[in-house]
């Protein structure tokens, strides 16, 4: 299966009633060949308005700190749990995680990137696969919020910047 099947499968799921309310999924975005996968929480109003990821202010921040780090978005695959916006941004449910996780899985295994960035307490939900190196933080919402949680985003971006760096 290829990047473009696997998201007109998510455009069309109905495993979870999420999709009910939404205007688009949200997929997730990036090279097939990635080196490196962001994975957030679930996409927000702006994310259902375009059907692409992290583009309202967590996305912005995020873009920011990836260009502080010398990190080309655009050679990123960026992606979350849960493909479709949540009633009022709630977490989403387990049994929504449950039904979405397959998505994400899928893409590891096509992108294998050789690092996956787990982006928050859901994200740290995601699944593990052989030969790939993950890394978990906080998600940019809440670095964008507290002081504490930036300085560990930060320094977990810094702390990234090397391994990409490092080839292997
Ligand atoms: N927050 C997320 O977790 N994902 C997005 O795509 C946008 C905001």
């Amino acid at each position: 299966m290829s990047l473009k099947d696997l998201n007109t499968k998510i455009a069309q799921c109905r495993k979870c009633k999420l999709w009910k309310d939404t205007n688009n999924a949200v997929p997730g975005e990036g090279p097939a060949n990635a080196k490196l996968m962001l994975v957030g929480q679930n996409p927000g109003a702006e994310e259902d308005k375009t059907g692409k990821p992290f583009v309202g202010r967590a996305g912005k921040f995020l873009n920011k700190v990836l260009s502080e780090n010398g990190i080309d978005r655009n050679e990123v695959f960026v992606s979350n749990i849960v493909k479709h916006v949540t009633p009022q941004n709630r977490p989403p449910f387990p049994d929504e995680v449950e039904a979405c996780v397959p998505y994400l899985a899928a893409q590891m295994e096509l992108v294998k990137p050789r690092i996956v960035v787990l982006m928050g307490k859901v994200a740290w939900q995601a699944p593990r696969l052989e030969g790939i190196e993950y890394i978990e933080t906080v998600h940019p919402s809440a670095a964008m919020r507290f002081t504490k949680m930036r300085n560990r985003f930060m320094e977990d971006f810094a702390a990234l910047k090397k391994r990409l760096n490092v080839s292997s």
